[in-house]
C-alpha cells in the first residue's frame, strides 16, 4: 500500500484502509446480490439492513437511549444551519448562538435570515476565534447552538456547558464519534459525514423525540425533521452509497478499534504528540489557545508565509498531504480525524523536526 499517502485533509478526509478495501471487494457483488450497492433499491432488504445497522451502531457507540432518532439526510451540515432554526425555534422565545468561527457564523446568518430572534450569547471573534468562550445560559432560550469543533481555527469545546432545561443544538461535523460525551443534554446533533464518519453526501442527524414536537406542520416536506423520523430516512431515495460507507466506518470504530473510549484514547495520543512537539520548540507556533485546542484539527504557523508554502510543498512531496490551512486564514493545519493513524502523526512530527532543522529552526 505504498502508494497511499499520509492524508491530513480537512474533509473529505482519510477513511480507514480496511473500509476502502471492503468497499472495493464488494463493489461488483454486494453480499451475494450480483449487484453493486450503487445499483440496488433503497427499499430492498439488503439496503434496509445497512441502514438499520448504521443506526444501531450509532446508538450503541454514543450510548443513545430510545428517545433519540438517528437520521440520514442530504444537503450537508450547511442545510442544517437552516433546518435547525426552521424546525426547532419556539414562538416568542429567542434562539441563542455561540460564535466560535466561520461555520458558527454561517449558522447564525441562516437563523437570522429566517427572521428568528437570534442572540449571540458568546463569541471569540475578538481574538480571531482562537479560543472557546464562556457561555451564559439563559433558561428562556429555545435552544443553545454550539459548534463542538471549529475545523478552521483548530479549537474545540472540551466540556459542554451545563444548560439546565435548554437543549443544546450542536454542529459536530468535525468531531462526531471522536470522543465520549453525555448526549442527553443535546436536543439535536448534526454532522456532515465527510470528516469522521464517511464520504460526503450524507449528514447524520440525531434528534431527541421531544424536539420533533416543535416541528411546524406547514414547513415544506423535505425540510421537516419529522419527514425523515417518520419514514426511517426513507421518505425519498437516501444517499445509499454514502450511508453504506458510514456503516462500514461505524463497524470499524465498534469492532476493530473497540468503541468510543478506545478511539478517544488514540485521538488523545495523536493530538498530544503533535501539541507536545509544538510546545517544545519555537519554529512552529500553534494558533489556538492551549485550553481550547482541538484534538481533530491542529493549526499552526511557521515564521513566514513563504516558509509555510515551502513546508506544505515539501511535505506533500514526502507523502504527507492536506496540510494547507483553510484559505480564509492561511497557515498550516493537520486534520487528524479518527481514520488518521498514530503512524501518520509520528511521520508528520518527524518531518516537522527535519524541516525545522534544515530551515534554521530548533
Ligand atoms: C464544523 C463544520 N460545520 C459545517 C461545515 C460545512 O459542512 P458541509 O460542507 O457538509 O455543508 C463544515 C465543513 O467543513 C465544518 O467543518
Amino acid at each position: 500500500m505504498s502508494y497511499r499517502i499520509f492524508n491530513f485533509n480537512p474533509g473529505p478526509a482519510a477513511l480507514p484502509l480496511v473500509v476502502l478495501e471492503q468497499v472495493k471487494q464488494e463493489m461488483l457483488d454486494f453480499q451475494g446480490s450480483g449487484m453493486s450497492i450503487l445499483e440496488i433499491s433503497h427499499r430492498s432488504k439488503s439496503f434496509e439492513d445497512v441502514l438499520d445497522d448504521a443506526m444501531a451502531r450509532t446508538r450503541r457507540l454514543l450510548g443513545l437511549d430510545e428517545t433519540y432518532k438517528v437520521l440520514f439526510l442530504q444537503g450537508g451540515a450547511s442545510l442544517q444551519f437552516l433546518m435547525a432554526p426552521m424546525n426547532l425555534s419556539l414562538p416568542g422565545k429567542p434562539v441563542d448562538y455561540t460564535n466560535t468561527g466561520s461555520w458558527a457564523t454561517r449558522a447564525i446568518k441562516e437563523a437570522k435570515g429566517l427572521g428568528k430572534d437570534v442572540r449571540v450569547v458568546a463569541s471569540s471573534e475578538d481574538k480571531e476565534f482562537t479560543y472557546i468562550p464562556e457561555v451564559p445560559v439563559d433558561q428562556d432560550a429555545a435552544y443553545l447552538h454550539l459548534t463542538s469543533n471549529n475545523t478552521i481555527r483548530g479549537t474545540q469545546w472540551h466540556k459542554f456547558p451545563a444548560t439546565g432545561n435548554v437543549p443544546i443544538v450542536c454542529d459536530m461535523s468535525s468531531d462526531i464519534l471522536s470522543r465520549r460525551f453525555d448526549p442527553h443534554r443535546f436536543g439535536l446533533i448534526y454532522a456532515g459525514a465527510q470528516k469522521n464518519l464517511g464520504p460526503s453526501g450524507v449528514t447524520m442527524v440525531i434528534i431527541r423525540e421531544d424536539m420533533l414536537e416543535r416541528v411546524p406542520k406547514d414547513l415544506p416536506t423535505m425540510l421537516r425533521y419529522t419527514t425523515y423520523a417518520d419514514n426511517k430516512s426513507l421518505y425519498n431515495t437516501p444517499p445509499c452509497f454514502a450511508v453504506y460507507v458510514c456503516d462500514l466506518v461505524l463497524k470499524w470504530i465498534e469492532e476493530t478499534v473497540g468503541g468510543l473510549d478506545a478511539i478517544e484514547k488514540i485521538n488523545d495520543q495523536k493530538a498530544r504528540l503533535l501539541y507536545e512537539y509544538l510546545d517544545s520548540q519555537s519554529f512552529y507556533r500553534g494558533t489556538a489557545r492551549a485550553d481550547s485546542r482541538s484534538r481533530m484539527n491542529v493549526t499552526f504557523r511557521l515564521p513566514d508565509p513563504e516558509l509555510e508554502k515551502k513546508f506544505i510543498s515539501k511535505a506533500s512531496a514526502a507523502g504527507l498531504g492536506g496540510l494547507k490551512g483553510h484559505r480564509s486564514v492561511g497557515g498550516c493545519r493537520a486534520s487528524i480525524y479518527n481514520a488518521v493513524t498514530l503512524e501518520a502523526v509520528k511521520a508528520l512530527v518527524d518531518f516537522m523536526k527535519d524541516f525545522a532543522a534544515k530551515e534554521g529552526g530548533i
